[in-house]
């Protein structure tokens, strides 16, 4: 080993307050365990003792608890981004304690190289290997971490002996050129490779290693439910459809899909339907279902830039790895949400939203349109440049006392131009070649809940009377939004 050992409490002697710290990982997995962890706990001391300590926190989206959680607990962010998915760093948002911009996951390692957010003083990023010469074998992840072992002042690694050996040889590091020296990302199929196995670091950054031994711990997914069957039962028989009149190509195309229970949905479907041809996914994060669908021929070649899976489903992957090992490409997040590739590959994209609005705009980020939720992670990048983007959500929320199809969305992340397909339980609304005014007829008639059609309709007529070319009513768009906060059902709602 070329870098001097540590422990955590050691490594984290080098951050200082005001620090800006990188922490690599993506999507709760391949995260640095032990440093962020003691990190929290190095805080508390400092606040306990009467002093300041905070840092600024830039990840490539989701981490795991030690990281968002330990630190949000700590009191000791001051500002937050990208994507996250934590209770406690959701709550200290919210609050208004932690300052969090949502910013595009292909544009992060950008905006850190071209300098936009400052200087990153501290890097922290997980590998499962050092090659003798030095190098980071990543682990189940990639992010941004290239970018922050390249451009940080000062480097601590973790070593994780839990994957060490098992991954080599899976990832695919490739750093664009700044403007205006770029050139094209030459991916032109979702298997080509285009970078390194091992991402390289000045020596001289590395404060040290801290060794760890833990798995990322991700939890299995909840059984599907009807709800979500049928979403993905929708999404899937839509897709047939385009596949067998031609709008499609007969190869197929690669598959992009969001995570959580209907993207499980969608992809189990779309696996158990077996007119369609084996197909792969350039994706972002890999969860459990792509495994299984490997494994029964139905995905072909999978890149992504995290390894989402259980412990038995990453065990299985490592069982099968002779096979998986040369399938399954791991890249950062700032290559698997390329737009360029995007569309130049024709990404089937599909996400899922909180609410969509009669005209086809996504609420992918706010509750009401105030509270964040998660943030806008990959999938603006998908669906601003898809070949075909789709939004799924359940048509209500809470019980049925929220539509998820609204007179006009409270928070826009993906905008009434992107998205060409919304489908929900109730059916799939295809917006291509249509009128805001045919949309909305589109988007009721086949995805509202029959709880909410003729308030929406209601809506429609009323403000075709009185707007032009897209029919909405300044004074009711948001009635539905109120009255939910007022009296806790959207349905008690009168319009004017
Ligand atoms: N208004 C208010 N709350 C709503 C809502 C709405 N219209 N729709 C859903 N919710 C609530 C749910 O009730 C649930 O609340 P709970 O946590 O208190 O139970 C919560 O939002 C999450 O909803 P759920 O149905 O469990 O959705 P999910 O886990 O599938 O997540 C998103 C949905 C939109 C939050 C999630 O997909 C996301 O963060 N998307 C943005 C990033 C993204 O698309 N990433 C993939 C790109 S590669």
């Amino acid at each position: 080993m070329i870098y001097p050992i540590i422990t955590a409490e050691e490594a984290v002697l080098s951050i200082k307050n005001g620090d800006t710290v990188g922490i690599g990982g993506f999507s709760s997995v391949g995260t640095p365990k032990a440093v962020p962890a003691a990190l929290a706990v190095y805080a508390e001391q400092l606040h306990n003792e009467g002093k300041e300590f905070k840092v600024g926190l830039i990840t490539g989206g989701a981490t795991g608890n030690q990281v968002d959680s330990a630190l949000a607990k700590a009191h000791a962010v001051t500002f937050r981004t990208p994507f996250q998915s934590n209770k406690d760093m959701r709550n200290a948002i919210n609050s208004g304690e932690v300052q969090y911009f949502d910013v595009h996951l292909s544009q992060i390692s950008q905006d850190v190289r071209y300098g936009f957010l400052g200087d990153i003083d501290v890097a922290i990023v997980e590998a499962s290997d050092i090659t003798p010469e030095g190098k980071l074998i990543l682990s189940t992840s990639v992010g941004i971490s290239p970018t922050l072992v390249k451009v940080a002042k000062k480097v601590i690694v973790e070593l994780n002996e839990a994957h060490t050996g098992k991954l080599t040889g899976m990832h695919d590091i490739f750093i664009p050129e700044t403007p205006p020296y770029r050139t094209e990302l030459p991916i032109y199929r979702v298997n080509d490779r285009v970078g390194s196995i091992s991402v390289k670091v000045d020596p001289k950054k590395v404060v040290g290693v801290v060794k760890t031994n833990e798995r990322d711990n991700i939890a299995a997914f909840t059984p599907l439910n009807e709800t979500t069957k049928q979403i993905g039962w929708n999404v899937a028989g839509f897709l047939e459809k385009e596949w067998t009149r031609g709008a499609i190509p007969k190869e197929f195309l690669p598959l992009q899909s969001g995570v959580g229970n209907i993207a499980n949905a969608v992809l189990g479907a779309l696996g158990s339907e077996k007119k369609l041809p084996a197909f792969s996914m350039f994706t972002e994060v890999i969860q459990n279902s792509v495994i299984d669908l490997m494994l029964d021929g139905r995905i072909n070649y999978v890149a992504g830039s995290s390894l989402t899976l259980s412990d038995d489903k990453l065990d299985l992957m490592y069982d099968h790895i002779d096979d998986l090992g040369k399938r399954v490409i791991l890249r950062p997040q700032e290559t698997t949400n390329h737009p360029e590739i995007i569309r130049r590959l024709g990404i089937i994209a599909v996400n899922t939203a909180l609410e969509a609005d009669i005209f086809g705009n996504v609420n992918s980020t706010h509750v009401l349109g105030s509270k964040m939720m998660n943030g806008i992670g990959g999938s603006g990048d998908f669906t601003r440049n898809a070949y075909l983007s789709i939004f799924t959500t359940p048509s209500t929320a809470k019980d049925g006392l929220i539509s998820s199809i609204v007179p006009q969305v409270s928070h826009v992340d993906s905008t009434e131009h992107d998205v060409r397909i919304i489908v929900t339980e109730q059916g799939v609304a295809d917006l291509r070649g249509k009128s805001p005014s045919q949309r909305a007829r589109c988007i009721i008639e086949n995805c509202a809940h029959p709880d909410y059609k003729e308030l929406l309709w209601d809506y429609l007529k009323l403000s075709e009377g009185k707007s032009c070319h897209t029919p909405m009513s300044l004074k009711n768009a948001f009635k539905m939004h109120i009255a939910f906060a007022e009296t806790g059902d959207m349905k008690n709602v009168k319009f004017e």
